[in-house]
């Protein structure tokens, strides 16, 4: 598959600034509105109380601010912060150790939860509850459980996948917050901060141009600022106003929705090919070219959310939304 600018996954472009565009405080995370409130007030009363915070558990698409948030959360209540994923603890005892070596309230974070194993995820539930973890040392009849106290930290899990958790560990956090796609003045705002942070000027209009073309997450914002910042530096004055912004992803064929060229040809082929569906997901995978599973969840995902595609139990379909978009007449079929 060919690489996507519009892709939310996190990529090695990314990584050079995502760092340093990251809000350290509840201010500057823009948007998530309720989350935010709750959240603030759980932090101020631990923190009156003397207690670590509550367990919590972040979930939703990728690049809309799990990770981010988790280190405002750190920061705000003024402790540590310790980093890992889910993937990288392979045995019990590391996950023992980790726990053993956190500063009292301070917050481990672990990224993509729902991949830890179930062994290492069963030190999990007591040190959750109970701020305790059971040793079992020796073999056989010789045997012997040790309860290990732990510091009282805070846990905060963030997964892309929150199916995939299991309900012991879902039911050990106190607090679960699901992040929401962004709205375009949200996103404009994080433009805004971002090109300050950067050192380059931009207008309203311009923001809300990169905006309307993220797809809803700040990640692909700051990733489309940052290339949009190279057009405007060498192509034109230095500013990004709505022009160069347009002119940028045009170039990169990125569309007013944020479609690109792959989105376009799912939407193209089914129109054009199948009367605007319905279309069996392998025989419209076969049409493209394209491997079913990429399109089914790379592609699909903002297709339906933004009211481009529906899927129906006899194939996709298209919507009068995407003929208007692409320019082509609605086929006579379209919505059976
Ligand atoms: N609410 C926000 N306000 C401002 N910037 C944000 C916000 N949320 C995310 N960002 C920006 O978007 C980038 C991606 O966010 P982050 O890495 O936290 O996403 P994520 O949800 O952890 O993604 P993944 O699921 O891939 O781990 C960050 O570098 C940050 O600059
Ligand atoms: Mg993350």
């Amino acid at each position: 598959m060919e690489k996507r600018i519009i892709t939310t996954e996190f990529t090695d472009e990314d990584s050079r600034i995502e760092n340093s565009l990251r809000p350290k405080t509840l201010k500057d995370y823009i948007g998530q509105e309720q989350v935010k409130k709750t959240l603030r007030v759980y932090i101020e009363a631990a923190k009156s109380r003397g207690e670590p915070l509550d367990h919590v558990l972040l979930y939703g698409p990728p690049g809309l601010g799990k990770t981010t948030l988790a280190g405002i959360i750190a920061n705000e209540l003024g402790v540590n912060l310790r980093i890992t994923t889910g993937p990288a603890i392979e045995h019990p005892g590391e996950m023992a150790a980790i726990l053993n070596q956190m500063g009292e309230h301070d917050v481990l974070f672990i990224d993509e939860i729902h991949r830890l194993s179930r062994q290492v995820e069963e030190v999990l539930y007591s040190a959750m509850e109970d701020f305790a973890i059971d040793i079992v040392i020796g073999k056989g009849a010789a045997a012997k459980s040790i309860r290990l106290d732990l510091p009282h930290f805070t846990l905060v899990g963030a997964t892309t996948r929150v199916g995939m958790l299991s309900a012991p560990l879902r039911d050990r956090f106190g607090v679960i917050d699901r992040l929401e796609f962004y709205r375009p003045a949200e996103l404009a705002q994080i433009v805004k901060n971002s090109a300050a942070k950067l050192g380059v000027e931009i207008d309203e209009a311009g923001a809300l141009e990169i905006a309307g073309r993220s797809r809803g997450t700040p990640r692909l914002a700051n990733r489309l600022l940052k290339r949009v910042r190279d057009f405007a530096q060498v192509r034109f004055d230095g500013k990004i106003t709505k022009e160069v912004a347009d002119y940028t992803l045009t170039l990169l064929r990125v569309d007013k929705y944020g479609l690109d060229t792959m989105d376009q040809r799912v939407l193209r082929t089914i129109i054009e090919k199948f009367g605007g569906g319905p279309v069996g997901l392998e025989t419209l995978a076969a049409a493209i070219g394209e491997d079913a599973g990429t399109i089914e969840d790379v592609c699909e995902p903002y297709l339906i959310q933004n009211g481009f595609l529906n899927r129906t139990p006899r194939g996709r379909v298209t919507t009068e939304l995407a003929c208007q978009h692409l320019g082509i007449p609605v086929p006579e079929t379209t919505g059976q």
